[in-house]
């Protein structure tokens, strides 16, 4: 832990909207009396109905109820687009960076209104309505944005799926959510290489059954030919003939915004549910004093809208302050590692939000990503995804913000909807690598393994104790699913799955999953889905899966393979296991090792011992712990002899 402590730079302070005493002051309010506080930040949205029921929740395992805002009514893009209209609808919304340098463009909130209500319209044409799921499966354009919007406009509930997974993932995310609708475009472009995403979408629908989707909507985006089949339909000739009219269809809060999916401990990824008047305003205020935004800002998050900080950073919460958001196509790595620098300077950002694993790409290569670069537009950065480490905290304090801006490390989830435990940059003096404070509302706590509270300055599993707004209100279709993963490990708090450390100043550290949830690149997998498209290869009898720490990745992904009788395994095998996890499930998904083994280590009543797996990943074998109750402790010797990561 480093114990270096950077005061708040003086011209955040100048620049704020909260002194260290507001942020006092309103955090004892939030958690003191929520439902005055929550009434009163209620106020920033439009409603077509104020609510007058502001918190209704309860964490009991047996009747996890969380309500906020119940009997409010609104329209998320209302809040999103319309109401800037009148007096800022010539201000950007987004500047598009495309993939190529000299591909760029401007979108201004009023013609974000007519684009989404264009689209709106062409899927009201296509028969959804209120409640209706649509899956998205867009590149990182303009209108994989006017997508989600055009949902939210009519109440459809969207699913954006990540462009970088496979067929398979698309169908079981169609399928579990039932969706009527998918939205893509002919490619993806990423570092000059074309991403066949409705060829993709193509194999999914053709190698499995999809009985719920009657529509492919594709815009075109390179142009490249691709293949049209009868229920495909052209972005451009649906929404020719529509009208840039579209009234906002009346949301209840509580009626679902979008459902995530994302990876735990166990069995397939959960469909996260958000909502509508609680998640609105958690992407907003968090925006708002996370990043201190104000209006005229050129405010950048390097995320995808395929993952919940696109969500809640690109999309929701800036658009629903009015802010001008970059949106980039691309990677930091293309055509060099000075993109994301040129990317500042070209558009004068002054608020860059990224994650660790791209800043640790950039610095391996030391100063060169700022050479050329003037940089001096940015006041603020932050960092988001995984526990950033002191040498990429300063690296990036230092290199790309001069010194002069504050590092915003925001820890949160896709459950959590926005920033929970994060550096407020007028207020918070920075411990590199620390997420510092709760936000306003969060009330986090440190457990032992029994649930035990823990005071002082210590170690524990991360728990909060009682719900804020942007709360994920269930997993779809399966809410005792959600019940059991977050609310009966520490029966009546919020289980966060990580573990975090609280020091002496009352700061938090987060340590990382305490679960069987690897973090690889920001990106966060399930070991039980990566085994699952693992053993599904002919060769694969059994397979366990790890992480290990991972200079560049953060996380790495070792896995442990049992070989089916009579297979010959060689290094073409290991190549070939390799790329079926890639196509199976996602690039992301790639095992940086692989070892074969002729066994497992394993309890007498069957149970992979992981502890001892991840042990050996890391190269830590001479810790191993207790071995005895291993129905054949001989495996781990061989297990040993044979690793990988040395
Ligand atoms: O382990 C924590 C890590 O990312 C997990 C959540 O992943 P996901 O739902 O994909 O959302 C990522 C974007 C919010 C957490 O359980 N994590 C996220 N932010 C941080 C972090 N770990 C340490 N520090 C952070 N700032």
């Amino acid at each position: 832990m480093s114990q270096q402590i950077y005061p708040v730079p003086a011209r955040a302070k100048e620049q704020s909207h909260l002194t260290p005493q507001d942020y006092a002051r309103m955090y004892a309010q939030s958690v003191e009396d929520p439902e005055t506080f929550w009434a009163e930040q209620a106020k920033s949205l439009d409603w077509v109905t104020a609510p007058t029921k502001i918190k209704n929740t309860s964490f009991d395992a047996h009747n996890v109820s969380i309500k906020w805002f119940e009997d409010g009514e609104l329209n998320v893009t209302y809040n999103c687009i319309d109401r800037h209209l009148a007096t800022r609808g010539h201000v950007t919304a987004f500047i598009w960076e495309g993939d190529d340098p000299h591909s760029h463009d401007i979108i201004t909130y009023h013609r974000l209104h007519d684009e989404v209500a264009k689209i709106a319209n062409g899927l009201r044409k296509l028969g959804v309505g209120k409640g209706d799921r649509v899956a998205i499966y867009m590149p990182m354009i303009p209108q994989a944005v006017y997508a989600m919007l055009a949902c939210a406009r009519i109440g459809a509930v969207h699913t954006v799926i990540f462009g970088g997974f496979s067929p398979n993932a698309i169908a079981d995310r169609v399928n579990n959510c039932q969706a009527k609708v998918l939205m893509t475009a002919d490619e993806g472009l990423r570092a000059g290489k074309q991403i066949p995403l409705k060829a993709n979408v193509d194999s999914a629908l053709a190698e499995h059954d999809c009985p719920s989707m009657e529509h492919v909507v594709v815009y075109k985006h390179t142009g490249n030919d691709v293949d049209w089949g009868k229920n495909d339909v052209c972005w451009d000739e649906l929404t020719a003939q529509c009208s840039t009219d579209c009234p906002p269809e009346v949301m209840n809060a509580e009626d679902p915004l979008f459902i995530l999916y994302t990876s735990g401990s166990t069995g397939q990824p959960k469909g996260v549910v958000h909502t509508t008047g609680g998640y609105l305003l958690w992407a907003s205020i968090t925006h708002k004093y996370v990043f201190d935004y104000k209006p005229g800002d050129i405010y950048w998050c390097a995320a995808d809208v395929g993952w919940v900080t696109g969500h809640s950073y690109i999309v929701y919460g800036p658009l629903a302050n009015g802010a001008t958001s970059v949106m980039f196509e691309g990677v930091p790595t293309y055509p060099d590692v000075r993109r994301i620098g040129q990317i500042v300077d070209k558009h004068k950002v002054n608020i860059l939000y990224t994650a660790p694993t791209a800043i640790r790409a950039l610095m391996a290569h030391g100063d060169f990503p700022v050479e050329g670069i003037s940089g001096e537009s940015l006041r603020l950065l932050g960092s988001v995804g995984e526990p950033i480490n002191p040498e990429a905290w300063h690296w990036y304090y230092t290199t790309v913000g001069q010194s002069r801006c504050p590092v915003v490390d925001t820890w949160w989830q896709t459950e959590t909807g926005g920033a929970m435990i994060t550096p407020l940059p007028s207020v918070t003096a920075m411990k590199p690598g620390a997420a510092s404070h709760p936000f306003f509302g969060v009330q986090p706590a440190l457990v032992d393994g029994q649930g035990n509270e823990l005071h002082g300055a210590t170690d524990g599993n991360l728990i909060i104790t009682d719900s804020w707004p942007g709360q994920a209100r269930t997993v779809y279709g399966d809410h005792e699913r959600f019940v059991q993963t977050y609310f009966t490990t520490y029966p009546g708090t919020y289980c966060t799955g990580d573990g975090a450390r609280r020091d002496e100043d009352d700061y938090f550290w987060i340590t990382g999953r305490v679960d069987d949830v690897l973090n690889v690149s920001g990106h966060r997998l399930g070991t039980a889905e990566i085994e699952s498209a693992l053993v599904s290869h002919h060769a694969v009898a059994e397979a366990a899966v790890v992480g290990y720490p991972h200079d560049l990745k953060g996380q790495g992904i070792y896995v442990y393979i049992m070989a089916n009788e009579g297979v010959e395994v060689n290094e073409e095998l290991t190549k070939e296991v390799s790329n079926w996890v890639r196509k199976e499930l996602s690039p992301i998904a790639t095992p940086d090792l692989i070892q074969w083994s002729s066994g497992l280590p394993k309890t007498r009543s069957g149970k992979i011992m992981r502890r001892i797996l991840r042990k050996i990943a890391a190269n830590e074998y001479e810790q191993l712990g207790d071995t005895s109750t291993l129905a054949d402790p001989g495996v781990v010797d061989t297990l040993i002899e044979q690793r990988l990561n040395r």
